[in-house]
């Protein structure tokens, strides 16, 4: 028997669910280590053109393929493009989420046991050395990050399987907007230290003497990974989507959102970077090792470490949510027990997926794969040659595949703007973005 697809119940719960997606480690764990080494408030100013610019437009091109045909990314390429190869994209899309879902519930997994270890004593009173040992000796010990990984995989799976509107949708209303509170909450305690003037102007002045190509294309990849494109994400997502919803308002939620939760991360985090004489340029460990400290010198420091990471957490998940969902609506398409078959199977697929990433910084930390460890591979993989090749595609394909009238029809159905927007996305779109993308990714390959 054909089971009816399900909707969003609403365009807040999509909206809220899409937003949730977008904003997760990317946001808060990435940026503010990734500006922190590459010139703080340039960078971040021109990662908020290309998100404004290319990241939109983009995500428009997504949003229209899934809210066109109601499909998983696979069978919406086979429909728009029969007897092509152009639904490989959409296999490219969901092996891109099976890599990066392995190894982002191992970060994942990270703020698991962080987040325990903050609630049942022990991460506070250190020193920011010591914070270094301690992040260290945890994420090579392969019980306790096993366990952690093992979890955070398991909460993944348990709201996947409940599908659209009982799943995704109730976690990502509750969990969102409580991550926006705590945020702001964090933000508040940050600008008011002592000294936070100097953070806060490192993060917001732009001091261009700092900019090389490389910042360009890391602001590039980083717009296009803290939106989520390229994998087929948003397709998937605006396919339970109805045709009375604007796109162009949902992008615009959707992509302001994003940015003012990457806004508040350089602002709950630079000000007490500085404030207490620490290094900005730390790297990835940046939030693991710098805030512990950062939280251990200030009032009630410890509840604000444990809100900050169950926030994170929050974060976190919603964006694993999207990442397994497209695996599991591929394989079940509407199937209800199919779907809980599936996501169970898939999830546990991507953990063992995950192990040698789990690994790299313990048993495995000495194999060497290509000069640098597996989980800054698979990083490496995902980030700057899967997910911009998926970006290049769907930024060829649309204008060419698709009737310019059928765009510009889904483009503004239920809104009332003007269809000025509609030349204007459709030039980005055809012209910039893919010129662009393909510049990037040749001087990641060292051609260009
Ligand atoms: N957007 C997510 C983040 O910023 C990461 C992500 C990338 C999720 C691609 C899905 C697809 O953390």
């Amino acid at each position: 028997m054909k089971q009816a697809r399900e909707q969003w119940t609403s365009k807040i719960g999509f909206i809220l669910a899409a937003a949730g997606s977008a904003v997760g480690l990317g946001a808060v764990w990435r940026l503010p280590y990734v500006a922190g080494t590459n010139g703080g408030g340039a960078f971040f100013l021109i990662f908020l053109l290309f998100t404004l610019l290319l990241g939109t437009s983009l995500l428009l091109a997504e949003f229209i393929i899934g809210r066109k045909t109601q499909k998983d990314p696979i069978s919406a390429f086979k429909e728009l493009a029969p007897n092509s190869s152009w639904y490989l994209i959409g296999v490219l899309g969901v092996i891109s989420c099976c890599l990066i879902l392995s190894f982002y519930s191992v970060v994942g997994g990270w703020i698991v046991t962080y987040l325990l270890r903050s609630i049942f004593g022990g991460l506070t009173g250190r020193s920011s050395e010591e914070y270094s040992e301690l992040f260290a000796s945890i994420i090579s010990n392969p019980w306790e990050v096993g366990a952690a990984h093992l979890v955070f995989i398991i909460i993944t799976i348990l709201v996947v399987q409940n599908g659209i509107q009982k799943g995704i949708e109730r976690a990502s209303t509750i969990m969102m907007p409580l991550l926006f509170i705590i945020f702001l909450l964090l933000v508040v305690r940050a600008v008011t230290l002592d000294g936070a003037m100097e953070g806060i102007s490192f993060f917001l002045l732009p001091d261009f003497s700092q900019v090389t190509g490389e910042t360009i294309l890391f602001a590039l990849g980083q717009a296009f990974f803290s939106l989520s494109l390229g994998v087929s994400i948003m397709i998937t997502y605006s396919s339970y989507l109805s045709k009375q919803d604007s796109l162009i308002h949902s992008a615009g939620s959707v992509v302001g959102l994003g940015i003012l939760i990457s806004f508040l991360a350089g602002l709950a985090i630079f000000p007490g970077v500085f404030a207490f004489g620490l290094q900005p340029d730390e790297g990835p460990s940046l939030i693991f090792t710098v805030l512990p400290a950062v939280f251990s010198e200030i009032a009630f420091g410890g509840l604000f470490l444990s809100l900050f990471l169950m926030l994170l957490l929050f974060a976190t998940l919603t964006s694993a949510f999207s990442l397994l969902e497209i695996v599991v609506t591929t394989a079940a398409k509407n199937n209800k027990q199919l779907r809980k078959k599936t996501a169970w199977i898939a999830g546990l697929a991507v953990f063992l997926l995950g192990i040698p990433s789990n690994l790299s910084f313990g048993l495995l930390a000495d194999w060497d794969v290509f000069g640098d460890i597996f989980f800054n591979q698979i990083d490496f993989l995902v980030s700057n040659v899967l997910l911009p090749l998926g970006a290049l595609l769907i930024s060829i394909f649309v204008p060419l595949k698709m009737k310019k009238a059928e765009l510009k029809n889904e483009l503004l159905s239920g809104s009332s703007l003007h269809s000025r927007y509609f030349s204007t996305w459709y030039f980005l779109l055809k012209y910039v973005t893919p010129i662009a993308i393909a510049a990037a990714m040749l001087n990641v390959l060292g051609v260009l």
